[in-house]
């Protein structure tokens, strides 16, 4: 059984290296004047969902788990923070053109739809995140109103 003792202590070993290679995490920010809160009344359900299921990656106002300064989750976590913000970032909403809001939107209608946002890793250490069928039904019906008030040619 000595090797696996070797093979754990090497692990061990890879661990503590790997925790010199971390990435920085995109910077939190809790003033966001371009907030989509900012600019639109967001009923206090569908307020909620996004908060709760999308603000994490989707925002400014990520709020980082402990795991998240720990490779090589933290790697993970970073990365899709990076990659979420850059897709969609609710906070930097106002600044976005009327065709790209409008795109989003659907964009975030389909995703949530067919299940594939959140993140089913997110929701794993997330649980509230995960979303019934009648918060589905909820966010659908407000970004179709959404939809329906930018004007697109
Ligand atoms: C754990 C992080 C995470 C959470 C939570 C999350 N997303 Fe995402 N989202 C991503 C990443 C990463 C991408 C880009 C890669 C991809 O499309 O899979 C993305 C992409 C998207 C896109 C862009 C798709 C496209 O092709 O334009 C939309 C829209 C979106 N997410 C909506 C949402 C909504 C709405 C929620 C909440 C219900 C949500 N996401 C929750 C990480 C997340």
């Amino acid at each position: 059984m000595n090797w696996i003792r070797r093979i754990g202590l090497l692990l061990l070993i890879a661990l503590v290296i790997i925790q010199f290679f971390q990435p920085e995490k995109p910077e939190v920010i809790t003033e966001n004047p371009n907030d989509i809160h900012e600019v639109l009344t967001i009923k206090p359900e569908v307020s909620q969902i996004l908060k709760t299921a999308c603000y994490d990656c989707h925002s400014n106002e990520t709020n980082y788990p402990w795991y998240a300064n720990v490779a090589p989750i933290s790697w993970l976590v970073i990365h899709d923070v990076e990659e979420g913000r850059h897709e969609l970032n609710f906070s930097e909403w106002a600044t976005y053109s009327d065709k790209k809001k409008h795109h989003k939107l659907e964009e975030a209608m389909e995703e949530v739809e067919e299940g594939e946002m959140p993140l089913e890793v997110y929701t794993i250490t997330h649980g509230d995140a995960s979303l019934s069928e009648t918060q589905i039904a909820e966010l659908v019906s407000w970004v179709k109103s959404e939809m329906s008030k930018i004007v697109v040619d």
